[in-house]
């Protein structure tokens, strides 16, 4: 989804995407029949679920990861400036207490270790330490400590295999899974656990604002949780806003697109929604500068400040 290509690859490009998806249906599908989930069947929402979980984790999620990574893993580094990459550190990297807003498939629970120092919280000093690594040697900065994770992920289909990515990455001590969707977070009737508001260093969204509901009501919430000084590191796609043509294309595409991508809107202002969510300290946003006229799925990079 983030590649640059030539005009005739990126505009074509959403559609293989969606032909990627139909295809995985019949299979999910079959699945269900043999593993006799008839009323998994029989529901619309749960059938998106298990649908969306084969399409994105089984199968879309490994180009997703490599085409991404090359900009999230240095974002949460802190090394992303007006949307672009950049050498040195301009934001602490991820530390502290961290959301994960739907956290999927756990494409980059790996990415945790790398980026910072884990810790289980509550743990004395140097115990509980799952892995230290200073991603690319003295070029990115060890910032902190993480010492928890909470993984937002309401998708049940997606859990074992965000378990599996936590525990290979050895984070069963610092990564929780939370099992309801963010407007349920404060919720205590639907989950065992609680994340104080203005608790939280860190909140990471990588390509999930765009299949959360009502995303200003919702991002404004999450912006509670955010400490005075906390960061939000945000990878979204959203609203082409190169001219009218393109976000005509992009809003026929999206007659089709949240129904055979798990509810994913490809047309929201999330940038906005986030600018407005509440006051920041200081915002380091921007569109990728590889990204050209032709992207149909345009993306923000950066991070925002509390
Ligand atoms: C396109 S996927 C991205 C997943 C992951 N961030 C990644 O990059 O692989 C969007 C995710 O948002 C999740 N999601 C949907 N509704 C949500 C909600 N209300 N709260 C939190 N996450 C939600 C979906 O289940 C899905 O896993």
């Amino acid at each position: 989804m983030s590649r640059a290509g030539t005009p005739l690859a990126s505009l074509l490009g959403p559609w293989n995407m969606l032909l990627m998806s139909a295809y995985c249906l019949p299979r999910t599908l079959l699945k269900l029949l043999r593993e006799g989930k008839y009323a998994v069947l029989l529901s619309p929402g749960r059938l998106q679920d298990a649908w969306f979980n084969d399409f994105w984790g089984g199968m879309a999620g490994p180009n997703i990861r490599r085409d991404a990574g090359i900009r999230v893993v240095p974002l949460l580094e802190g090394r992303a400036s007006a949307g672009d990459v950049v050498d040195r550190q301009v934001v602490p990297g991820l530390a502290g207490t961290v959301v994960e807003v739907g956290a999927g498939a756990g494409l980059w629970v790996d990415v945790y270790p790398e980026v910072a120092c884990v810790r289980a919280s509550g743990e004395g000093e140097g115990e509980g330490e799952a892995r230290r690594r200073n991603v690319g040697g003295s070029r990115a900065a060890v910032d902190g400590v993480i010492t928890r994770v909470y993984g937002i992920e309401p998708n049940r289909d997606q859990h074992p295999a965000l378990r599996r990515a936590i525990a290979a990455a050895g984070l069963e001590d610092v990564y929780r899974i939370v099992p309801v969707g963010v407007e349920d977070l404060d919720d205590a009737t639907k989950w065992e656990g609680r994340v104080e508001k203005g608790s939280v260093d860190c909140i990471v969204s990588i390509l999930c604002l765009c299949s959360i509901p009502e995303p200003e009501k919702n991002v404004r919430e999450l912006y509670q949780y955010l400490k005075k000084g906390g960061r939000w590191y945000v990878y979204e796609h959203v609203r082409c806003e190169h001219s009218w043509y393109m976000r005509a294309y992009q809003g026929f595409l999206n007659l089709f697109w949240p129904h055979m991508i798990g509810g994913c809107q490809l047309n929201r202002r999330t940038e906005k929604t986030l600018r407005e969510a509440g006051p920041w300290g200081k915002i380091n946003v921007g569109q990728p500068s590889v990204e050209q006229w032709h992207q149909v799925i345009p993306h923000v990079m950066g991070v925002f400040e509390k």
